[in-house]
């Protein structure tokens, strides 16, 4: 018991240390609890190129912990904001563009530039107020069972985070363009990460979004890329409306 509630205050240490804005920044309330952390890759044993290995008692798997914090109704799973369908902001949440994330976008945009493809934010921050527009109209348009494919809730979407963009056309005709391959192998040398992957609905609870980046910074980024997990993953997080 001990060494787990070690391992949840290392991990939780471990991400403090990231640039995004994280739990550490607040001294208000707080509440936390731990959760089962992504299982990482196990260590190669070197095998004997002979004989068959005798069985050997395998050591019992010791699970690591990440942290789930809440602060001022905002979650943080191992100091990383998370907005998703399990996990909702407070309505008054509006922190507008976060700076450190248009500066990275700026920079993406330079390198893209200099290949000859044209990046864009097509949309950036939404107050929960807007989201709560474009998600009803989607609803009146296809039903809400639909709408919640691709639309988030009001209070559930990264965009109400002021991390996330979508970029130039936001429908599936920005898929395999040039521009889209040049971000997907890309975004996380910039700290963003493709949110909502092809093959991930039903742990995002989205459907893929090639044009909705999230910035986590250029180290977490690059984790979660090199990972081939999405976020929920890599965190072992659920993304799913409460009942
Ligand atoms: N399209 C994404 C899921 C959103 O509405 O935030
Ligand atoms: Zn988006």
């Amino acid at each position: 018991m001990k060494y787990y509630i070690c391992v949840a205050l290392l991990a939780a240490l471990l991400a403090g240390c990231s640039s995004v804005p994280n739990s550490s920044s607040s001294s208000s309330e707080s509440s936390s609890v731990a959760a089962a952390a992504p299982t990482t890759a196990p260590t190669s044993t070197p095998v004997p190129a002979t004989a068959t290995p005798a069985p050997t008692a395998s050591p019992t798997p010791v699970p690591e912990q990440s942290s789930i914090e809440v602060v001022d109704g905002i979650t943080y799973v191992n100091g990383i904001l998370i907005a998703n369908k399990t996990y909702s902001l407070p309505a008054d949440y509006a922190p507008g563009v976060n700076e450190e994330a248009k500066a990275a976008f700026e920079q993406m945009k330079q390198a893209a530039a200099a290949e000859g493809l044209n990046i864009y934010i097509s949309s950036a921050f939404r107050s929960y107020e807007y989201q709560t527009k474009i998600y009803n109209n989607y609803v009146a348009r296809d039903g809400q069972q639909q709408a919640d494919t691709y639309s988030a809730r009001p209070g559930h979407s990264e965009h109400q985070t002021g991390l996330a963009f979508d970029l130039n056309s936001i429908d599936d005709s920005f898929a395999n363009t040039p521009e889209s391959d040049w971000v997907a192998q890309h975004a996380h040398e910039y700290g963003f990460i493709i949110r909502y992957p092809a093959d991930k609905e039903s742990v995002t609870g989205f459907k893929y979004e090639p044009w909705h980046l999230r910035y986590l910074g250029v180290d977490t980024a690059t984790k979660v890329y090199e990972s081939g997990l999405c976020l929920e993953e890599y965190l072992d997080i659920t993304s799913i409306y409460p009942q």
